[in-house]
C-alpha cells in the first residue's frame, strides 16, 4: 500500500457523511495508531447539492461512483449506499477485482453475496471487512474472529435490531399502542421514516443472523427458507400480560447448531424479566456467543446509528492499515462447508396463545379440545372477559410443543366464527 493511503466513500447519507466526517476528524490519531498517512480522494452520492450534517468538498464528489476507478489511484473504498445489488454490489466488485480493500456496514449486501464477494476478495488478496454489518458499535465479528478464534461456538442468539427493541420497550414504558410508538420511534429517527417494514419484520434482524451464522461455525452463508417473525402483530395486550407473567417480550434472532444442523430464526420471544436478555431495553443490541471452552460471552451496545456505525467501520479501517490480509469470514473460503438446515417443523418451544372469542360457553373447552388433539398440552389459562362487547381474552401457555403441530392446531381457529381473529403466538425463550 502507498504511503498515503488513498480513500474513496460512496454513500453520503446516514452513515457515508458521518464517517467522512470522522475521517477528517481523526486523520492524526489513525496515523499515530498505524503509522499510514489517510487521504479521502473521493466521495460519491445521488446530489451533489443534498443538505447534509456535515459539509462535503464537491471538488471530489462523483455523481457516477464506476467514474472514481478511473480517475482515482484507490487503495480503501467504504461502501455505504446500502443496497443487496446494483450499484452496491457493482461497485464492491469492481473494487475487488482491482486489488482494492473494501469496508461495508451493508448487511443486505453481505447476507446475499457475502460468499461470493470473500472468494473474489481472496482471489484478489485484499481485504473484505464487514463489522458494521452486524448491530452496529459491538464489535461482535472480530470478537468471533478472532477474540473467540479457538473456540467451538454452539450458538449465538441476541437483540440484533434496536428499533424493535425501541418499540417494545417503549410500549411497555409508556403503555401505548404499537402505531403510536412506531410514530415515535420515527419522530427519534430510531425507525425509517418511509418505510420501517425491513426492521419490523424480521428481514434486518435475520440478515445479521446469516452473518453471524457462517463466522461462527465456519461455514457458508445459508440461503434456506428459515422461520421468521417480525413484531407487527404484537399489541399493547400482550405486553400487559407478558408483565403479569414477570415476562418481557423481545425480538430474538437466534443461530444454533442442532443434531449438526444449522438452525437461524428470527421471532419474539418472551423472555423472564430477571434474565440478562429481558433487560436490553430501548435501541439497546446484545449477542451472546455459547462457545467451548470460554463459556457464554455477552455483548452489548448500540446497535444503529451513524456514530456506533462508523466506530466499527474505522475498526475496519485501523485492521487493514495495520496490515495483513485476512479471510473476510475468518477462515478461507473452500474451508467454509454448508451445514445441513435443521428441519424448522421439529423446533419446539412452549407458547403464547391469545385468543379473541366471543364471551360464551363452550369456547374455552373448544379450545382446551383442539389444542389436545394436536397433543398440546396447557400449562396454563388466563381469561379475561369484557362484559360490555361480551368478548374475551383467553391466554393459553402451553407445555413445549413443535411447530408442526402448531401449524395444523392453528390453521383449524380460523374457521370458528366464535373465534374473532388469527390467535397470537410468541413462543417462550426456552
Ligand atoms: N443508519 C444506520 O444507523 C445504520 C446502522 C448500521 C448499518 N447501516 C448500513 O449502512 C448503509 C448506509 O445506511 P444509511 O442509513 O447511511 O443510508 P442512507 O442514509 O439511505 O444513505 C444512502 C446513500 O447512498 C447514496 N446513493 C444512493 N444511490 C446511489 C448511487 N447510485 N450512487 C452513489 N450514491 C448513491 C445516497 O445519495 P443521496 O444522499 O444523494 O440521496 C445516500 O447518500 C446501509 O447498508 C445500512 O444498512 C446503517
Amino acid at each position: 500500500m502507498n504511503r498515503i493511503t488513498n480513500i474513496a466513500i460512496v454513500g453520503l447519507g446516514q452513515v457515508g457523511v458521518y464517517l467522512y466526517n470522522e475521517l477528517r476528524l481523526k486523520k492524526k490519531e489513525i496515523e499515530k495508531k498505524t503509522g499510514k498517512k489517510i487521504r479521502v480522494v473521493a466521495i460519491s452520492a445521488k446530489n451533489i447539492n443534498k443538505k447534509r450534517q456535515f459539509p462535503i468538498n464537491k471538488k471530489i464528489f462523483y455523481k457516477n461512483p464506476i467514474k472514481i476507478f478511473s480517475n482515482e489511484k484507490i487503495d480503501i473504498l467504504f461502501e455505504c449506499v446500502g443496497l443487496s445489488d446494483g450499484i452496491s454490489k457493482k461497485i464492491v466488485e469492481i473494487a475487488l477485482k482491482k486489488k482494492i480493500n473494501v469496508i461495508t456496514p451493508n448487511k443486505a449486501l453481505i447476507a446475499k453475496h457475502g460468499d461470493s464477494l470473500s472468494k473474489l476478495a481472496e482471489k484478489n488478496k485484499v481485504n473484505l471487512e464487514f463489522e458494521a454489518s452486524v448491530a452496529g458499535g459491538i464489535p461482535i465479528l472480530r470478537t468471533i474472529k478472532e477474540g473467540l478464534a479457538t473456540n467451538k461456538i454452539n450458538k449465538v442468539y441476541g437483540i440484533l435490531n434496536g428499533t424493535t427493541n425501541y418499540i417494545l420497550s417503549e410500549m411497555e414504558n409508556s403503555q401505548e399502542p404499537f402505531k403510536k410508538v412506531l410514530t415515535k420511534a420515527q419522530k427519534l429517527g430510531y425507525a425509517e421514516p418511509g418505510n420501517p417494514k425491513l426492521d419490523l419484520n424480521g428481514f434486518d434482524a435475520f440478515a445479521k443472523v446469516r452473518i453471524l451464522s457462517a463466522l461462527a461455525f465456519n461455514s457458508r452463508i445459508s440461503k434456506k427458507k428459515c422461520l421468521m417473525e417480525g413484531i407487527q402483530n404484537i399489541e399493547l395486550k400482550d405486553i400487559k400480560i407478558a408483565n403479569q407473567l414477570n415476562l418481557r417480550i423481545k425480538l430474538l434472532g437466534i443461530s444454533q447448531i442442532i443434531d449438526d444442523k444449522l438452525f437461524e430464526t428470527v421471532h419474539p420471544c418472551l423472555v423472564s424479566k430477571n434474565t440478562y436478555i429481558g433487560n436490553v431495553n430501548g435501541v439497546m443490541n446484545a449477542v451472546i456467543i455459547e462457545g467451548k471452552p470460554v463459556g457464554n460471552s455477552v455483548l452489548q451496545g448500540e446497535g444503529a446509528g451513524p456514530g456506533p456505525t462508523s466506530s466499527s467501520l474505522l475498526s475496519d479501517l485501523l485492521s487493514i492499515l495495520r496490515g495483513n490480509i485476512k479471510y473476510p469470514f475468518g477462515i478461507a473460503f473452500k474451508n467454509r462447508k454448508s451445514i445441513k438446515p435443521f428441519n424448522n417443523d421439529m423446533y419446539s418451544n412452549s407458547l403464547y396463545i391469545r385468543f379473541e372469542v366471543k364471551d360464551k360457553q363452550g369456547v374455552l373447552s373448544y379450545i382446551t379440545n383442539r389444542l389436545s388433539k394436536y397433543k398440546i398440552s396447557v400449562k396454563r389459562i388466563i381469561q379475561t372477559p369484557d362484559r360490555k362487547s361480551r368478548s374475551a381474552t383467553i391466554v393459553v401457555i402451553t407445555h413445549k410443543t413443535t411447530e408442526i403441530n402448531v401449524k395444523n392446531c392453528l390453521s383449524i381457529f380460523k374457521k370458528n366464527k366464535n373465534i374473532f381473529k388469527s390467535p397470537t403466538l410468541i413462543r417462550l425463550y426456552n
